[in-house]
Protein backbone atom coordinates (compact mmCIF):
# COMPACT_ATOMS: atom_id res chain seq x y z
CA UNK A 1 0.00 0.00 0.00
CA UNK A 2 1.35 3.32 -1.24
CA UNK A 3 0.40 6.33 1.01
CA UNK A 4 0.04 9.25 -1.92
CA UNK A 5 -0.70 13.25 -0.94
CA UNK A 6 -2.04 14.80 2.45
CA UNK A 7 -5.86 14.55 1.62
CA UNK A 8 -6.87 16.12 5.36
CA UNK A 9 -5.21 16.80 8.09
CA UNK A 10 -7.56 17.50 11.26
CA UNK A 11 -6.78 18.09 14.80
CA UNK A 12 -5.51 14.42 15.94
CA UNK A 13 -5.33 12.62 12.26
CA UNK A 14 -3.77 12.91 8.90
CA UNK A 15 -5.77 11.39 6.08
CA UNK A 16 -3.51 10.64 2.97
CA UNK A 17 -4.74 9.46 -0.15
CA UNK A 18 -2.98 5.63 -1.38
CA UNK A 19 -2.62 4.48 -4.87
CA UNK A 20 -6.18 2.28 -4.22
CA UNK A 21 -9.29 4.95 -4.98
CA UNK A 22 -11.98 3.51 -1.99
CA UNK A 23 -8.73 3.56 0.43
CA UNK A 24 -7.53 5.96 2.66
CA UNK A 25 -3.75 6.05 4.92
CA UNK A 26 -4.71 7.76 8.23
CA UNK A 27 -1.82 8.73 10.72
CA UNK A 28 -2.47 9.41 13.84
CA UNK A 29 -0.60 12.74 15.73
CA UNK A 30 0.02 13.48 19.48
CA UNK A 31 -1.09 16.98 18.97
CA UNK A 32 -4.17 17.59 21.00
CA UNK A 33 -6.56 20.20 21.17
CA UNK A 34 -10.15 21.36 23.47
CA UNK A 35 -13.13 23.35 24.02
CA UNK A 36 -13.42 23.62 19.77
CA UNK A 37 -9.52 24.19 19.18
CA UNK A 38 -9.18 26.92 21.63
CA UNK A 39 -6.47 24.94 24.01
CA UNK A 40 -3.63 23.31 21.90
CA UNK A 41 -1.15 20.45 23.39
CA UNK A 42 0.54 17.67 22.79
CA UNK A 43 -0.14 14.37 24.98
CA UNK A 44 3.04 12.07 23.79
CA UNK A 45 2.78 9.05 22.18
CA UNK A 46 -0.70 9.37 21.77
CA UNK A 47 -0.66 8.90 18.27
CA UNK A 48 0.33 5.41 19.00
CA UNK A 49 -2.34 4.55 21.60
CA UNK A 50 -5.23 5.62 19.72
CA UNK A 51 -3.95 4.17 16.57
CA UNK A 52 -3.32 0.68 18.17
CA UNK A 53 -6.48 0.67 20.59
CA UNK A 54 -9.03 2.30 18.28
CA UNK A 55 -7.66 -0.74 15.78
CA UNK A 56 -8.72 -3.34 19.00
CA UNK A 57 -12.52 -2.12 19.74
CA UNK A 58 -12.86 -1.90 15.74
CA UNK A 59 -12.21 -5.39 15.55
CA UNK A 60 -14.18 -6.10 18.05
CA UNK A 61 -17.16 -4.09 16.84
CA UNK A 62 -16.88 -5.70 13.71
CA UNK A 63 -16.98 -9.35 14.91
CA UNK A 64 -20.58 -8.28 15.94
CA UNK A 65 -21.78 -7.77 12.38
CA UNK A 66 -21.15 -3.96 12.68
CA UNK A 67 -19.13 -2.63 9.19
CA UNK A 68 -16.47 -0.36 10.69
CA UNK A 69 -13.61 1.77 8.01
CA UNK A 70 -11.06 -0.32 9.64
CA UNK A 71 -9.24 -2.33 7.08
CA UNK A 72 -6.09 -2.67 9.17
CA UNK A 73 -3.09 -1.45 11.10
CA UNK A 74 0.10 -0.21 8.70
CA UNK A 75 2.15 0.84 11.55
CA UNK A 76 2.43 1.82 15.12
CA UNK A 77 0.74 5.08 14.31
CA UNK A 78 -1.22 4.35 11.02
CA UNK A 79 -4.09 2.52 9.86
CA UNK A 80 -5.79 1.45 6.44
CA UNK A 81 -9.68 2.81 5.78
CA UNK A 82 -12.13 2.44 3.92
CA UNK A 83 -12.62 5.62 1.98
CA UNK A 84 -16.43 6.90 3.58
CA UNK A 85 -18.68 9.83 2.63
CA UNK A 86 -18.85 10.79 6.13
CA UNK A 87 -22.32 11.82 7.87
CA UNK A 88 -21.42 15.38 9.60
CA UNK A 89 -22.80 14.15 12.78
CA UNK A 90 -21.08 13.23 16.01
CA UNK A 91 -23.49 10.57 17.89
CA UNK A 92 -22.52 10.86 21.50
CA UNK A 93 -24.00 8.29 23.77
CA UNK A 94 -23.58 8.70 27.68
CA UNK A 95 -23.93 6.47 30.68
CA UNK A 96 -23.14 8.72 33.74
CA UNK A 97 -23.75 12.65 33.76
CA UNK A 98 -20.41 14.10 33.00
CA UNK A 99 -18.99 17.18 30.75
CA UNK A 100 -21.43 19.33 28.36
CA UNK A 101 -24.14 16.88 29.26
CA UNK A 102 -23.60 17.50 33.35
CA UNK A 103 -23.47 21.83 32.50
CA UNK A 104 -26.54 21.55 30.65
CA UNK A 105 -28.87 20.18 32.96
CA UNK A 106 -27.06 21.18 35.82
CA UNK A 107 -26.74 18.08 37.46
CA UNK A 108 -23.72 16.55 39.32
CA UNK A 109 -20.91 14.57 37.66
CA UNK A 110 -21.13 11.04 38.44
CA UNK A 111 -24.78 10.96 38.35
CA UNK A 112 -26.37 7.59 36.86
CA UNK A 113 -28.75 7.97 33.44
CA UNK A 114 -31.04 5.56 34.63
CA UNK A 115 -30.69 4.74 30.75
CA UNK A 116 -28.45 5.54 28.24
CA UNK A 117 -28.83 8.96 26.53
CA UNK A 118 -28.10 9.50 22.50
CA UNK A 119 -27.06 12.95 21.35
CA UNK A 120 -26.30 14.48 17.78
CA UNK A 121 -23.85 16.84 17.37
CA UNK A 122 -23.77 19.10 13.92
CA UNK A 123 -19.99 18.85 12.90
CA UNK A 124 -19.09 22.34 12.32
CA UNK A 125 -15.97 23.57 14.23
CA UNK A 126 -17.21 27.49 13.34
CA UNK A 127 -20.32 26.76 14.91
CA UNK A 128 -18.81 24.93 18.04
CA UNK A 129 -20.70 21.86 17.15
CA UNK A 130 -24.39 22.51 18.11
CA UNK A 131 -26.84 19.86 19.44
CA UNK A 132 -29.10 18.96 17.20
CA UNK A 133 -32.00 16.47 16.81
CA UNK A 134 -33.40 13.94 14.14
CA UNK A 135 -36.31 16.67 13.20
CA UNK A 136 -32.79 19.26 12.41
CA UNK A 137 -31.07 16.50 10.47
CA UNK A 138 -34.49 15.64 8.01
CA UNK A 139 -35.26 19.15 7.44
CA UNK A 140 -31.70 20.27 6.81
CA UNK A 141 -30.41 16.95 4.50
CA UNK A 142 -27.55 15.90 6.44
CA UNK A 143 -28.12 12.35 6.52
CA UNK A 144 -31.46 10.18 5.78
CA UNK A 145 -34.44 9.27 8.33
CA UNK A 146 -33.31 5.98 8.16
CA UNK A 147 -29.30 6.41 8.57
CA UNK A 148 -29.93 8.96 11.06
CA UNK A 149 -32.28 6.05 13.07
CA UNK A 150 -29.57 3.13 12.54
CA UNK A 151 -26.56 5.18 13.57
CA UNK A 152 -28.20 6.05 16.85
CA UNK A 153 -29.02 2.32 17.58
CA UNK A 154 -25.59 1.18 16.20
CA UNK A 155 -24.33 3.65 19.12
CA UNK A 156 -26.14 1.81 21.46
CA UNK A 157 -25.46 -1.17 20.53
CA UNK A 158 -21.69 -0.38 20.25
CA UNK A 159 -21.67 1.03 24.04
CA UNK A 160 -22.90 -2.37 25.00
CA UNK A 161 -20.07 -3.54 23.63
CA UNK A 162 -17.28 -1.29 24.71
CA UNK A 163 -18.86 -1.37 28.09
CA UNK A 164 -18.65 -5.48 28.29
CA UNK A 165 -14.63 -5.17 27.07
CA UNK A 166 -14.46 -2.13 29.67
CA UNK A 167 -15.49 -3.69 32.81
CA UNK A 168 -13.37 -6.32 32.40
CA UNK A 169 -10.63 -4.29 32.26
CA UNK A 170 -11.70 -2.46 35.52
CA UNK A 171 -13.21 0.76 33.40
CA UNK A 172 -16.47 2.19 33.37
CA UNK A 173 -17.76 3.95 30.37
CA UNK A 174 -18.87 7.52 31.07
CA UNK A 175 -19.67 8.71 27.53
CA UNK A 176 -18.52 8.59 23.98
CA UNK A 177 -18.64 9.89 20.61
CA UNK A 178 -18.74 8.30 17.58
CA UNK A 179 -18.83 9.27 13.62
CA UNK A 180 -20.09 7.35 10.35
CA UNK A 181 -19.74 7.27 7.20
CA UNK A 182 -21.55 5.55 3.86
CA UNK A 183 -20.07 3.72 1.41
CA UNK A 184 -21.75 1.47 -1.16
CA UNK A 185 -24.98 2.54 0.17
CA UNK A 186 -24.34 1.04 3.63
CA UNK A 187 -23.32 2.81 6.89
CA UNK A 188 -19.86 2.41 8.48
CA UNK A 189 -18.88 3.18 11.52
CA UNK A 190 -15.16 5.50 11.11
CA UNK A 191 -13.41 8.07 13.12
CA UNK A 192 -11.47 6.48 15.90
CA UNK A 193 -12.43 4.82 19.21
CA UNK A 194 -9.81 6.33 22.13
CA UNK A 195 -9.30 8.62 25.22
CA UNK A 196 -9.40 11.92 23.33
CA UNK A 197 -13.10 10.90 22.12
CA UNK A 198 -14.23 8.61 25.15
CA UNK A 199 -14.50 9.55 29.33
CA UNK A 200 -13.29 6.01 30.64
CA UNK A 201 -13.10 6.23 34.74
CA UNK A 202 -10.88 3.67 37.06
CA UNK A 203 -14.00 1.65 38.22
CA UNK A 204 -12.42 1.34 42.13
CA UNK A 205 -10.93 4.81 42.24
CA UNK A 206 -12.96 6.61 39.75
CA UNK A 207 -9.84 8.25 38.26
CA UNK A 208 -10.07 9.66 34.98
CA UNK A 209 -8.48 7.62 32.25
CA UNK A 210 -9.26 9.89 29.15
CA UNK A 211 -8.43 13.89 27.46
CA UNK A 212 -10.51 14.97 30.46
CA UNK A 213 -7.00 14.90 32.49
CA UNK A 214 -5.60 17.44 29.24
CA UNK A 215 -8.70 19.13 28.92
CA UNK A 216 -8.72 20.21 32.75
CA UNK A 217 -4.82 20.20 33.69
CA UNK A 218 -4.82 16.94 35.84
CA UNK A 219 -1.33 15.80 35.41
CA UNK A 220 -0.63 11.93 34.60
CA UNK A 221 -2.17 12.63 30.83
CA UNK A 222 0.21 10.26 28.85
CA UNK A 223 0.17 7.40 31.82
CA UNK A 224 -3.50 7.38 31.50
CA UNK A 225 -3.54 7.15 27.59
CA UNK A 226 -1.14 3.87 28.47
CA UNK A 227 -3.36 2.56 31.36
CA UNK A 228 -6.09 2.25 29.41
CA UNK A 229 -4.12 0.79 26.19
CA UNK A 230 -2.30 -1.49 28.34
CA UNK A 231 -5.72 -3.37 29.71
CA UNK A 232 -7.83 -3.25 26.98
CA UNK A 233 -5.00 -5.05 25.11
CA UNK A 234 -4.52 -7.31 28.11
CA UNK A 235 -8.54 -7.93 28.24
CA UNK A 236 -8.65 -9.17 24.71
CA UNK A 237 -5.58 -10.82 24.06
CA UNK A 238 -6.41 -12.87 26.80
CA UNK A 239 -9.69 -13.53 25.15
P1 LIG B 1 -19.07 16.42 26.02
O1 LIG B 1 -19.50 16.07 27.39
O2 LIG B 1 -18.02 17.49 25.96
O3 LIG B 1 -20.24 16.76 25.12
O4 LIG B 1 -18.38 15.13 25.38
C1 LIG B 1 -19.07 13.91 25.27
C2 LIG B 1 -18.13 12.83 24.75
O5 LIG B 1 -17.75 13.09 23.42
C3 LIG B 1 -16.83 12.71 25.55
O6 LIG B 1 -16.53 11.33 25.71
C4 LIG B 1 -15.79 13.35 24.69
C5 LIG B 1 -16.33 13.19 23.29
N1 LIG B 1 -16.04 14.35 22.44
C6 LIG B 1 -15.27 14.19 21.30
O7 LIG B 1 -14.83 13.09 20.98
N2 LIG B 1 -15.04 15.28 20.52
C7 LIG B 1 -15.52 16.52 20.81
O8 LIG B 1 -15.27 17.47 20.06
C8 LIG B 1 -16.31 16.67 22.00
C9 LIG B 1 -16.87 18.00 22.39
C10 LIG B 1 -16.54 15.55 22.78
Amino acid sequence: MEKLGLRYEGKAKKVYDTDQSEYFWVAYKDDATAFNGEKKGQIADKGEVNNQLSALFFEEIEKAGILTHYVRLLSDRDMLVRRLDMIPLEVVVRNIAAGSLAKRLGVEEGLVLSQPVVELYYKDDELGDPLVNESHVAAMGWASMADAKEIQALGLKINELLQGILVKAGIQLIDFKLEFGLANGKVYLGDEISPDTCRYWDIETREKLDKDRFRRDLGGVEEAYQEVFRRVKEVLTQA
